[in-house]
């Protein structure tokens, strides 16, 4: 398998073609929107993973007072910086791996969307959860998007949502799936579903509390745009969801 770090350093902005889909449009930013409400506006962000800083501006537009973007591909970080001479809303974009993060800060908020999956083994995801908690104030909220730990392969279509997708290789932990992504330009990518447990082991091994999973949903719009019918693979058999965390006081 292809490190992590090379993974999107070849895929650069080719994956903000992804982000324009319905899936994030209609279910991951909504979904993250309405877990963040009351948790983001006037607070400091640090938001891991950043990638091309999709979520960062967002963030920044839903009021957080402060965001620094962490990602380890300098490609991934160019196209943020990019965006961001562009479009300047104030946020700081670093390289760095998050599973060997420098203290940056004290953060009200850390987000990982798409991050504690890229482990390779436990033992990096547990590193990973104790640069997150080295990085948050007490009380802090860590908000993770993740690869569905239940996801059945196999089970409903996905062509409609832009993806298609095999199984590669599995473990009593983790599956491991290549996903060729239908978008204009197309790309692929590899990564784990890793099992429940072994999240919440890492982030409790970290002083996590209050472990939460979230279920991904449709908003009223993508309802309206797309109809039901359209929904029900994902609805059945979400490929997404989210997890909350309270960093312990
Ligand atoms: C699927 S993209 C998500 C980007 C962004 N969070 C979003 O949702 O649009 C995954 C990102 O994780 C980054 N990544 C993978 N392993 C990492 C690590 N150990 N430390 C920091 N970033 C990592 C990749 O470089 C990539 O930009």
């Amino acid at each position: 398998m292809t490190p992590m770090s090379e993974q999107y350093d070849a895929i650069g902005a080719r994956y903000v073609s992804w982000k324009e889909t319905p899936i994030p449009t209609y279910t991951e930013v909504p979904t993250v929107r309405k877990l963040l409400s009351g948790l983001i506006e006037g607070r400091s962000v640090l938001d891991l993973a950043c990638g091309t800083g999709y979520y960062s501006r967002l963030f920044k537009q839903w009021g957080a007072a402060c965001v620094v973007g962490v990602d380890v591909s300098e490609t991934m970080i160019a196209a943020a910086r990019d965006a961001e001479s562009k479009n300047p809303l104030g946020i700081e974009y670093r390289v760095a791996d998050a599973a060997d993060l420098p203290v940056l800060g004290s953060f009200d908020l850390a987000t990982a969307t798409y991050l504690l999956h890229y482990a390779d083994r436990a033992d990096t995801m547990r590193g990973m959860c104790r640069s997150i908690a080295a990085n948050l104030k007490p009380d802090g909220v860590l908000l993770a998007l993740l690869p569905e730990p239940d996801y059945v392969m196999g089970k409903g279509e996905t062509t409609q949502y832009r993806f298609t997708y095999r199984l590669v290789a599995s473990d009593k932990d983790w599956s491991l799936v290549h996903a060729d992504v239908h978008t204009d330009p197309p790309f692929s990518v590899e990564y784990r579903h890793w099992k429940r447990a072994v999240y919440e082991e890492a982030l409790r091994s970290a002083g996590f509390i209050d472990l939460r999973w979230h279920r991904m949903e449709v908003s009223p719009e993508g309802l309206a745009k797309f109809g039901e019918a359209y929904w029900r693979d994902l609805l059945v058999n979400p490929m997404s969801t989210t997890l909350t965390a309270r960093l312990s006081p």
